[in-house]
């Protein structure tokens, strides 16, 4: 495998991680370039590796470049960068809803573009580099440096996926589905518990096992499978009995969530008759 040398322009959590897991794993790490001197100093010494004042001598160093900003910069700095001379190098950031479109104009530069994104939450500078070889990794851009960049996610332990530059904001919608809408439900059977009154650590705490067991069955059984509930059976006096606790908003909610798991429901048991359940969910 060819040499690549990393660098990083933005010292924040998944700079930090992203360019430790790399050093942790050997592969050459150039160092930081950030906005705030501090931030790039800080991650050098965490990562063993240099920081830089002069963002011409950073490029130069690196073969790839990656722009782990906030979503919001990722443009501006693409702007910067393409003023210097950057022919064969791979330019790429980490967002999950922006494509390497993003970097217009690049083949006029003789660069190649992706978007290299860890499914995973990185909340930490200093400790999320340690469960990110657990990140599904998903890669997009030329398909120059595409096998080379998969070849070495997966040489470090990660799964690896390929997408292309339009599926990237569904591909992005699921990430998000999954993560902040279940956070958001997750709070709301923590806020009916501590109106049982639960306090918040006991309600996660009681609550937990339900959640991991779920998770659990959805890994090894499937979707349809692990399906459970009121609506799968059709019992819609408890579902009524919900409704009649629910404030407007979250009553809403919740038929429409309801009316989703109908769906599945129905594929799992395709005698079984909803049509009162429908009509109670507004189906019909
Ligand atoms: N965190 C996650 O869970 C996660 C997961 C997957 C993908 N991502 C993606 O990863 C990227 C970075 O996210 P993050 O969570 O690491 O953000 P972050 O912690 O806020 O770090 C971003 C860093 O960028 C630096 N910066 C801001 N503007 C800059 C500029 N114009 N030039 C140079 N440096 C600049 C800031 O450094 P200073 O300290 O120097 O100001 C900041 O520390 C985003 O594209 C995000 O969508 C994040």
């Amino acid at each position: 495998m060819v040499t690549i040398k990393f660098g990083f322009i933005g010292a924040g959590k998944v700079g930090f991680s992203l360019g430790k897991y790399l050093k942790e794993n050997n592969i050459y790490v150039t160092g930081y370039y950030s906005k705030n001197q501090h931030s790039s100093e800080e991650a050098a010494i965490f990562t063993n590796t240099r920081y830089y004042t002069n963002l011409k001598t950073f490029i130069e160093d690196s073969d790839a470049i990656f722009i782990t900003t906030p979503d919001g910069e990722i443009q501006s700095v693409w702007n910067e960068i393409k003023e210097f001379p950057i022919n064969n190098k791979l330019i790429c950031h980490c967002s999950g809803s922006i494509s390497s479109e993003i970097f217009s104009n690049i083949t006029k530069y003789g660069a190649y573009s992706y978007s290299i994104h860890p499914m995973f939450a990185i909340s930490s500078k200093y400790n999320s580099y340690k469960n990110f070889p657990n990140a599904f990794i998903t890669i997009e851009g030329h398909e120059k440096y595409q096998k080379y960049l998969q070849d070495l996610f997966k040489s470090l332990g990660n799964d690896v996926g390929i997408i292309s530059k339009e599926n990237k904001a569904l591909y992005h919608l699921a990430c998000v589905t999954v993560s902040n809408l279940v956070l958001s439900l997750i709070n709301n059977g923590v806020t009916y518990l501590k109106d049982c009154e639960f306090s918040e650590e006991m309600a996660i705490k009681s609550l937990f096992p339900l959640i991991e067991f779920n998770l659990n069955n959805i890994k090894s059984d499937g979707i349809v499978k692990s399906l459970t509930g009121p609506v799968e059976r059709g019992d819609l006096s408890t579902i009524k009995k919900h409704c009649n606790v629910l404030c407007e908003e979250d009553k809403e909610l919740y038929k429409l969530l309801s009316k989703n798991v109908l769906k599945i429901a129905k594929t799992k048991n395709i005698n079984r008759d909803y049509t009162k359940l429908e009509e109670y969910l507004g189906e019909k």
